[in-house]
Formats: C-alpha cells, sequence, structure tokens
C-alpha cells in the first residue's frame, strides 16, 4: 500500500532492485535529483569521481535522507590498504561495498574476517568481475588466455569461495552465474538499457525485464534515470514493469 510522507509518495514494490549511479558533476544537480525521488523507489551509488567531488559528507546527507548508498570504490590494493578501506566503509554505514576480485584471494578473505568481527550493520561485500568496457582482445593483451565469460566465471567462483556476498557483473554472465552459485549469491549488474534508452558507452546491455528474468538482484542505472526529463517517472515506469 503507498502512503504519504514529507510530502512524498512513498511505495511498496516487492522487487526493488534499482540502484542510481549518482554519476553528477556538481551538487546542485544532485540535491535537485534527490529531492524528486524517495527511498522506497531506488538505492544510490556513490562512485569515485563523485566522491573524489564530494566525499563523506555526501553520504551522510543521503543516508540523512534515509537512502541507502552502494559506495561504488572498486578497491584494489594491498590487503593492509584495502582491509582498512573496507571496515572505514562499514563505519560510514554504507549498504554495500566493493572490491576488485583480482585484488586476489588473500585480499577477500582477509575483508570478509574484517566485516564478520565489525561491530553494526554490516555492508553487503561485492566483488567485482571484469569490468563490462573489457573484451577478449583486452584480456589477450592482459596475458590472459581465458574468454571474458569464462575469465568472469573464474573470478565470481573466488569471490564466492571467498565468503563475497555477491559480485558485480554484466548481464551477459549473470544467467550462468545464477545458475552456478545460486540465489543467495547477489548479482550487480550496469549497462542496464530499456527499449528506448540510448546505449551511451555501454555495449553488452540488457533491459529491466531481462534482469528480472535471470534473477539479478541490482541493477546499475546512471544516465538514462539521471539525464531523464522526468527522473521520478522513469524509476516509477521501471519498477511498475517488472511488478506486474
Ligand atoms: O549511465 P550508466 O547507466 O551507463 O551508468 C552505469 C554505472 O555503472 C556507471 O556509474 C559506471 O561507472 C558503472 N559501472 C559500469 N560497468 C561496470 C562497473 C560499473 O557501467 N563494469
Amino acid at each position: 500500500m503507498n502512503y504519504i510522507k514529507d510530502n512524498k509518495i512513498m511505495f511498496n514494490f516487492s522487487y526493488l532492485p534499482i540502484v542510481v549511479a549518482l554519476d553528477f558533476f556538481n551538487k546542485k544537480d544532485i540535491l535537485n535529483f534527490i529531492d524528486q525521488i524517495n527511498p522506497t523507489l531506488c538505492r544510490l551509488k556513490i562512485g569515485i569521481n563523485t566522491f573524489m567531488l564530494f566525499g563523506y559528507r555526501l553520504i551522510d546527507l543521503l543516508h540523512k535522507r534515509g537512502f541507502k548508498i552502494f559506495l561504488d570504490l572498486k578497491f584494489h590494493d594491498i590487503p593492509n590498504t584495502v582491509l582498512s578501506s573496507i571496515e572505514i566503509a562499514a563505519k560510514m554505514g554504507v549498504w554495500m561495498v566493493d572490491i576488485h576480485a583480482v585484488s586476489g584471494k588473500s585480499v577477500l578473505l582477509e575483508a570478509r574476517n574484517v566485516l564478520d568481527k565489525f561491530y553494526g550493520d554490516v555492508p553487503l561485500l561485492i566483488s567485482v568481475t571484469l569490468l563490462t568496457s573489457l573484451n577478449d582482445h583486452d584480456l589477450i593483451d592482459l596475458g590472459i588466455s581465458f574468454s571474458t565469460y569464462n575469465y568472469t566465471e573464474l573470478l565470481a567462483k573466488l569471490s564466492y569461495d571467498c565468503g563475497m556476498d555477491g559480485v558485480v557483473c554484466s548481464g551477459y554472465e549473470a544467467n550462468n552465474l545464477k545458475i552456478k552459485f545460486g540465489k543467495k549469491f547477489k548479482l550487480i549488474v550496469p549497462g542496464i538499457r530499456c527499449y528506448n534508452d540510448s546505449y551511451n558507452d555501454q555495449k553488452r546491455i540488457i533491459n529491466p525485464i531481462e534482469a528480472k528474468e535471470i534473477g539479478i538482484d541490482y541493477i546499475v542505472i546512471g544516465r538514462p534515470i539521471i539525464n531523464s526529463l522526468n527522473p521520478l517517472k522513469k524509476i516509477k515506469d521501471i519498477l511498475f514493469s517488472i511488478n506486474n
């Protein structure tokens, strides 16, 4: 049942997978955007650019508005540096945080351990498999003889074995990973476009209905929502299309 709070309509969608990438370059645009939406519609992703511009203050502000935050800084460093960063993220109270799976087994295992010992709300610990901007040729340049599909599966298995809560992957590998690693292992998928959206620079895209059919847990959407003339309508249209 919908209800009114702070002069906004709050919704009760059973499948609430949208994570909006807050890829803005000034704070006024962020505030203008979040004034139009509310936490019953989506979660928010803060990437490296946005964090470099606005830092923890923005996270604090968004938390005060009730939003859950995916802090997408894709940590990739020596264990000591990653572990302290993960702990700081947990202390910030973010909902989800990520590490590059190629950081290796010891970083992933130790990060899990740090969060298991954390006193308070523990963020979901996610690893990034293979960046969707890389293709099979890029892997050859890196001396990796796997296809993107198989390399993603290998990194997802490492992540699963090390106790990650899930992985970031492209929609093209998601079905395989859901089958291999089960329902509980969360999949976070960028590169989502509706039929009438511009692809922008995304190449391997799927649409929200396909995401639902695969059982993807969270879909990351940036430009199609934040550049929309009516972001609230855009989000609601997607939610209604996948909640029927
Ligand atoms: O605007 P768009 O919907 O393409 O935004 C996708 C978001 O997901 C961006 O913030 C981008 O950095 C992020 N992302 C991605 N591909 C990955 C990992 C993250 O597009 N493999």
